[in-house]
This record gives C-alpha cells, structure tokens and sequence, in this order.
C-alpha cells in the first residue's frame, strides 16, 4: 500500500512562513508615507491570520522585522517599534480569543523595554491556546540565530556538559529559535524580490518558496489560496527520488 511520509496528502502546509514586504512601495504608489503602508501591512497580516487559521495551518511565521532593518532611518525604525506596540495592545486579546498562541523569535533584548514588556505578557497570556501558533520574528536574522545557537552549545562544551563529538544537527536544530518547532513546509515572499534576505537560514532547508509580486498590504486570501495550490502541486523529495517518495521509502 502506498504510505504517505509526508504532508503531501494534504494540501495545506502545517508550518507557512511569509516575508511581508512592499509596504514601502504600496505606499509610494498610493501617495502615502511609508509608515502607512505599515499600517497597511498590519491590516494584511490580521487576514492572513484569520485565512491560516481557518485553513487549519499549525505555525505562521512572519517576518516582521530582520536585524539589518534596525539600519533603515531613524524615523522609521522609531516608527515601526511604536505600531509594533500598538499592535500588541490592540490585537492580543482578539488573538487570545480566536485560540492563538503567540511567540517571538529574534534579539528580543535590542527591542525597546515596554515592547519587550508587551512580548513577554502576549506570550504568557496566550501560552495555552492551540488552535495556532503565530510567530513573530522581530529584529531576527537567520544569521543571528544561529550565532546563538553556536554560544550556547559553546557554552555547554566550556562548561564540560558537552563533548565536541555530541554536537550534530539535531542538536544545533535544538537551540535555534524554532527548537520546537518544525521547519517551514511553505516560504512565500511578497513584493517581487526573490531572495531569502537573512530570514530563517536553517530552517528553511527544504521548504517550498513561493515568490509573489503583490505587495503585502494587498495580499488577500486568494493570493494564500494560490500560494497553497503551489504548495499542493510540489512534490518533496528531500533529496530522495521522486519514486521513492511515492513509495514511502525512508
Ligand atoms: C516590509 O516592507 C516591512 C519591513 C521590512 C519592516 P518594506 O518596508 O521593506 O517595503 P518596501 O520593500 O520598501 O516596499
Ligand atoms: C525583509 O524585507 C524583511 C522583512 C520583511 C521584515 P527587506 O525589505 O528588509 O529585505 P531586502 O532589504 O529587500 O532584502
Ligand atoms: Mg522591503
């Protein structure tokens, strides 16, 4: 009988991260400045929630903020940590009442204190939900995590909890920020470009990427459903043969 090894079988992805990005330029085209074209990205990410939710997707990552965006100007990046506590106080109790669990990668310590503050009291508030989790990467880079993987395996082996032979990739796999968690199944990225731009490095080995042209803040619900049709029409090799994955061949 044919065993299905994977979640080919369905076609809905457990795990979607997304690189939300052309708000920028969703602005620029609209006569806006380009802090409303955050505002309108923070519409965006609310249906997308929503439409992952209801798909019965398991983890949604988005992309919120990348370590190298603390070098954009001043005024925006001040801009971007006020909406992004806006945002929280605003949205948690709506996402705590839909069921979501919300988490935070990235170098949490560099965000301003009362946003840390608000991190700390969504995670804790919505530590029990289940129906999904959103996870915020905030002043993440792929670069970043791993680095701290590293010391924190250093560490281990400095203080003779760890030998150098022990480390392996499940290892490694275990203190990177998505420890937890399995890695993405579906990448999509908005805004035209076709690049990863130091968002989750390891974890992002084998998933499928879908490159969009629409700018997030009018990305709706279609766009995710055909983003998931692409994801319905890959097959995942892993490396293997197609025919030994349809086998289920380990
Ligand atoms: C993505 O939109 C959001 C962040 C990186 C914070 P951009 O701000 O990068 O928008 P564009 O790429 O300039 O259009
Ligand atoms: C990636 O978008 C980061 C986020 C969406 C948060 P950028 O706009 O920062 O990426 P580059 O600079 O075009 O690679
Ligand atoms: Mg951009």
């Amino acid at each position: 009988m044919i065993k299905n090894i994977d979640n080919q079988a369905c076609s809905i992805p457990r795990h979607v991260a997304i690189i939300m990005d052309g708000n920028g330029r969703w602005a620029a085209q609209n006569g806006r400045p380009r802090l409303a074209g955050h505002r309108a990205g923070v519409k965006s990410a609310r249906r997308v929630v929503e439409a992952c939710a209801e798909a019965r997707v398991e983890t949604l990552t988005l992309f919120a903020f990348s370590s190298e965006n603390w070098q954009r100007p001043a005024e925006e990046v001040n801009a971007l940590m006020r909406l992004f506590i806006e945002v929280l106080q605003r949205e948690v109790s709506v996402l705590h009442d839909n069921g979501i669990r919300l988490r935070f990668i990235g170098a949490r310590d560099n965000l301003p204190t009362i946003l840390q503050k608000r991190i700390e009291d969504a995670e804790n508030k919505t530590a029990a939900n289940s129906r999904m989790t959103l996870m915020l990467a905030v002043a993440f880079g792929g670069r970043w995590d791993i680095t701290q993987a590293i010391r924190q395996i250093a560490a281990k082996v400095d203080a003779g909890e760890l030998k150098v032979e022990g480390i392996d990739e499940a290892m490694v796999s275990r203190h990177l920020s998505l420890a937890l968690y399995d890695d993405p199944d579906l990448l999509i990225r908005t805004g035209g470009e076709k690049r990863v731009s130091n968002f989750l490095l390891w974890n992002l080995a084998y998933s499928e990427i879908h490159f969009t042209d629409t700018l997030w803040p009018v990305f709706d619900s279609v766009d995710l459903a055909s983003a998931f049709e692409f994801f319905r029409q890959r097959q995942r090799r892993f490396g293997q043969l197609g025919n030994q994955k349809e086998a289920g061949a380990d």
